[in-house]
């Protein structure tokens, strides 16, 4: 085979591989859906906190789902041109941040890692290299239960975005809207014919040190996400 013929072979076979690319620590994630199969009261009929994770990995596209379920941006507006999320906001202030946790190829094609979710690029950020999932299922009471999950998504706040304009009801609104974007991520999961279990039951301290999040962030929910 001459070598342009074994390039074309090459790039051929690149365009079915997920759409995502290695650039300084950063991971595009697949454009998610807009639409889907299941009615969402079908997803709040099946809805329950799952477990008993199989060990099973997730794909990309699923994963890329997840986030922006649980905290992706909308479509810009088109006459305001403002930027919205998936889930309401007090005063649009957006307090919440969402870091990834994953194991070796637990994502298809995902190295191991923390990450954080970057939804104006629907993307990820290499935080820390490394499954963590044990040490977080440790840093949570000692769940071990949530090591079996491919994925655990923590959700954390930054109070001060909120409360340096409603004061310490701010706080309140923060921890309200993490409540939504945990639903947002059990719906989407039972949608995908995966499921989600919620953790509120943790060591902050440690749950920040597993995970190394900015001084900033407040953990508030891990949610170990998969089938
Ligand atoms: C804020 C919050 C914290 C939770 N923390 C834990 C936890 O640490 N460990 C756990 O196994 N389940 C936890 N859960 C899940 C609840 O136990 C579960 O939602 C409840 O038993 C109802 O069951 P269902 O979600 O299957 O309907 C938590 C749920 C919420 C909303």
């Amino acid at each position: 085979m001459t070598i342009f013929r074994s390039l074309v072979v090459a790039l051929s076979l690149a365009s079915f591989l997920p759409v995502w690319t290695w650039a300084q620590g950063s991971v595009k994630l697949p454009k998610p859906k807009l639409t889907g199969k299941v009615a969402v009261e079908a997803a709040i009929l099946r809805k329950k906190s799952v477990r008993n994770f199989s060990g099973g990995s997730i794909t990309l596209e699923q994963l890329s789902q997840l986030l922006w379920a649980c905290n992706g941006d909308l479509p810009t507006d088109a006459v305001s041109s403002a930027t919205t999320k998936v889930i309401p906001s007090a005063g649009g202030l957006y307090p919440l941040e969402v870091f990834l946790v994953s194991g070796p190829e637990t994502v298809t094609g995902l190295p191991a890692g923390v990450y954080q979710y970057v939804p104006a690029s629907n993307s990820l950020t290499l935080v820390e290299a490394g499954d963590r999932r044990s040490q977080l299922a440790a840093a949570c009471l000692s769940q071990m239960w949530m090591a079996r999950a491919p994925v655990m998504v923590v959700i954390g706040g930054v109070f001060a975005r909120t409360t340096a304009k409603y004061g310490n009801q701010g706080m309140q609104y923060v921890l309200i809207e993490s409540g939504s974007a945990m639903q947002n991520l059990y719906l989407q999961a039972e949608a995908l014919g995966l499921g989600a279990g919620a953790v509120g039951a943790f060591q902050g301290q440690q749950v920040c040190g597993v995970t190394k999040l900015p001084q900033a962030v407040t953990p508030l929910l891990v949610v170990a996400v998969g089938k």
